[in-house]
């Protein structure tokens, strides 16, 4: 009807090779008048496509004339998309109408106007169809915001995927972002980087996958961000930066190698207090980029950002947490311990001494020699294992000095170069300006021979193990987050290897004593708990880490001392057991331990006595008329220390020497007043040549100031 009654209007089209309905009855003005005056673009076309009317509306919303366009082919269909009017002029000329058909059309300026179509077949009074009508509305704002809106939707939806991924790491959320923000801009590939605040702003990458399989060939790691040319502007402007004429740009270099070409680019900085902690950029989009890209851009990375505290700050507060459960574990089986090993140690002392004196004293073709060198083998096995659970509960002697990590790792290496195998190798990086610690050296190498040895285990198939050596500055933030340790310079040692890794239930045990994952007689669990203490004990941590299929990681970091590490000293060599005459005061309360001493120095030559405890000691002491040369003691006895016996004796016998014996406890022995003279120590059990040996060593060193 539509169609009829508009055919029936001139719009001022005068050429008379056009077809047109003639008549201007009223009807026909009025509607003439209507059609001018619509909002809504009004054009009809011949059944050749030429434009037969073409109302003010038309005009202006399209920029041609009327005078330009009647008579002519319609000229505001878009390159390629010829076939789809075409389609659509020939449904109508078919005899069908239609009903707001959304299409894109071009100005005459040659900017984009997004329209919806009705249009309705044209007849002549015979009911012929002699061409189309078509009423149209401009929707280039409607469908913008509707743009706009899928594409916020979409980024929710992105957004929303990201945030249900809370199992997935760091690693893929922002693998899985990058790609998404890729995909929402309509670009190729895409980066994000975090920016490191130390001074050089070195960016930490990540690529999308793009860019990922271009550069696999080409690895090195990237430049700071001071060095990279355009693509960190927005780290250097702190706002996003569009760059749509990327190739004309004067100061663009900084692509790594094997990068694939830019041609637009755009990128946007997160800021947390003013200082730019991350970057992301897409680049290659089909058209240039807009404010509605950068948008898009910025959001999605600010949504990114607040994810990754958030887990940030879930996983630290689960390590904290982690380190805590684990710590008040360690004491309590660290009290357990140490009980028990004291108690072994008094009673390996009897086994082992006797076991000893037994075999020595024997005839050589006795056949029972065999079966007490057993037992003598067996205490010391057990010996050893006390002194790791003694380790583990921080109760050892130790002997420290001023040393470089560096020359205990160098002395190491060739011994593990030999015994690691062919399938691993074995990477060092030391810190050339390596600060000093306080350690014991035969400790501290038992500590990195342990680590070694599992990482060595934990990949059986081949794989690397790297020892690394650093100067560490810790601050309260690190140490809160490292455990019981004071802000200050550290030196660190690290031991990473690219084997199977540790799961989270597995990490939490792995410094128990007897925590083992390997096959029964494979190993004792005693390792990483004797690298537990010894570290512990010489006031150093360690961090773990490590994920499941992904390597492990231990760093240990150990307070810095201001003093020059001393040089590897060899051990005093080994002579025969020394001999002597003087006279020896014992005073042990275990009577078989005493038995023992007894036994041991009267066999070399000294003159004994004994006392069970303080007072006997003193007794003997007034009775005695003769010279009493050295005082033997067991550090804890009933009533009165040791210390406390020595301090009295030292006023009644001037001169008189003094060497301690103790089941290991250095921190006992500390609160005994021993300390500081550890060197006067002997510690439980011990054989008979070193307990000769240290008496020796005691009476013949000079007289004590
Ligand atoms: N580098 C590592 N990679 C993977 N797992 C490890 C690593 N280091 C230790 N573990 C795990 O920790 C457990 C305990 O280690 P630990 O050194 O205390 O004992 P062990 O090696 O099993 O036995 P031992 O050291 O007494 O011979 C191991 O059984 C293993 O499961
Ligand atoms: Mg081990």
């Amino acid at each position: 009807m539509i169609g009829r009654l508009v055919a029936k209007m001139s719009f001022g089209n005068d050429d008379p090779s056009q077809p047109r309905a003639g008549d201007s009855n009223g009807a026909g003005a009025s509607l003439e008048a209507l059609v001018r005056n619509a909002p809504l673009a009004v054009l009809s076309l011949d059944r050749e496509g030429r434009v037969l009317s073409w109302n003010p509306a038309a005009e202006r919303m399209f920029g041609w004339r009327a005078e330009e366009v009647m008579g002519r082919p319609l000229p505001i269909v878009p390159s390629g998309k010829e076939a789809e009017f075409r389609g659509i002029v020939d449904t109508v000329l078919g005899g069908e109408s239609l009903t707001a058909v959304e299409v894109s059309r071009h100005r005459k300026d040659g900017s984009r106007v997004e329209i919806s179509v009705s249009t309705a077949p044209l007849r002549d009074d015979q009911g012929d169809i002699y061409g189309v009508i078509a009423v149209t509305q401009d929707i280039t704002d409607r469908k913008h915001a509707q743009a706009a809106a899928k594409l916020g939707e979409a980024r929710l939806a992105a957004l929303f995927e990201l945030s249900q991924k809370s199992a997935a790491t760091e690693d893929e959320l922002v693998e899985y972002a990058l790609e998404e923000a890729v995909r929402l801009t309509g670009s190729e590939f895409g980066y994000f980087h975090f920016v490191a605040d130390d001074p050089s702003g070195q960016l930490l990458c990540r690529w999308s996958s793009a860019v990922k399989k271009a550069r696999s060939a080409n690895r090195e790691p990237p430049p700071p961000s001071s060095k990279v040319g355009v693509w960190a502007d927005c780290a250097r402007l702190q706002r996003p930066v569009v760059h749509n004429e990327y190739k004309d740009l004067p100061d663009r270099e900084g692509l790594p190698p094997g990068h694939p070409p830019i041609l637009r680019h755009m990128s946007a900085p997160v800021l947390v207090d003013d200082q730019v902690v991350a970057i992301a950029g897409v680049a290659n989009k089909m058209s240039d980029y807009d404010e509605s890209d950068v948008r898009q851009l910025q959001l999605f990375l600010d949504g990114l950002w607040k994810l990754l505290q958030q887990k940030r700050a879930i996983a630290e507060q689960q390590r904290l947490e982690e380190q805590l459960r684990v710590s008040q574990r360690m004491d309590a089986i660290g009290r357990l311990a140490a009980g028990i090993a004291h108690d072994f140690n008094n009673l390996l002392a009897v086994i082992v001494g006797f076991a000893e004196l037994l075999h020595r004293d024997m005839r050589a073709e006795d056949p029972l020699h065999e079966y007490v060198k057993e037992i003598g083998d067996a205490g010391e096995r057990a010996a050893r294992l006390t002194r790791q659970l003694l380790a583990f509960s921080r109760k050892q002697v130790l002997n420290p000095e001023v040393l470089s990590l560096n020359h205990i790792v160098m002395d190491l290496e060739r011994m593990l170069r030999r015994t690691l195998g062919e399938h691993i190798e074995l990477v060092t990086d030391l810190e050339q300006r390596l600060g000093a610690s306080l350690l014991d050296r035969g400790q501290v190498e038992q500590v990195v021979l342990n680590l070694v040895v599992n990482a060595r285990d934990a990949m059986p198939q081949g794989g690397t193990i790297t020892i690394a050596t650093a100067n560490e500055r810790l601050d309260a933030a690190a140490c809160a987050a490292l455990g019981e340790i004071e802000p200050g310079r550290y030196v660190s040692l690290t031991v990473r290897d690219t084997g199977h890794g540790i799961d989270a239930a597995t990490r939490e045990r792995v410094f128990e004593p007897f925590f083992t994952t390997k096959a029964p007689g494979e190993g004792s669990g005693l390792g990483l708990s004797t690298v537990y203490g010894i570290v512990s004990q010489s006031g150093g941590v360690i961090r773990l880490d490590s994920e499941k299929g992904a390597g492990a990681t231990f760093t240990i970091y150990f307070p810095r001392v201001e003093a020059e590490a001393s040089p590897s000293q060899p051990p005093p060599p080994v002579g025969p057991d020394p001999r002597g005459t003087e006279t020896i005061l014992v005073a042990e309360d275990e009577s078989s331990v005493r038995r023992l001493v007894q036994k041991i120095l009267a066999d070399a030559g000294y003159r004994v006595l004994v006392a069970a405890n303080a007072g006997e000691a003193l007794l003997q002491c007034e009775q005695w008329e003769g010279p009493v040369d050295l005082l033997l003691t067991d550090v804890v006895m009933p009533h009165m220390s040791g210390k406390a016996l020595a301090d009295r004796l030292a006023s009644l016998r001037p001169g008189m020497k003094i060497l301690y014996m103790s089941g290991f406890e250095s921190s006992v022995v500390a609160c005994h007043g021993v300390q500081g003279q550890r060197t006067n120590l002997l510690t439980k059990p011990f054989s008979a040549a070193e307990l000769t040996r240290r008496v020796r060593a005691t009476l013949d060193a000079p007289p004590e100031p």
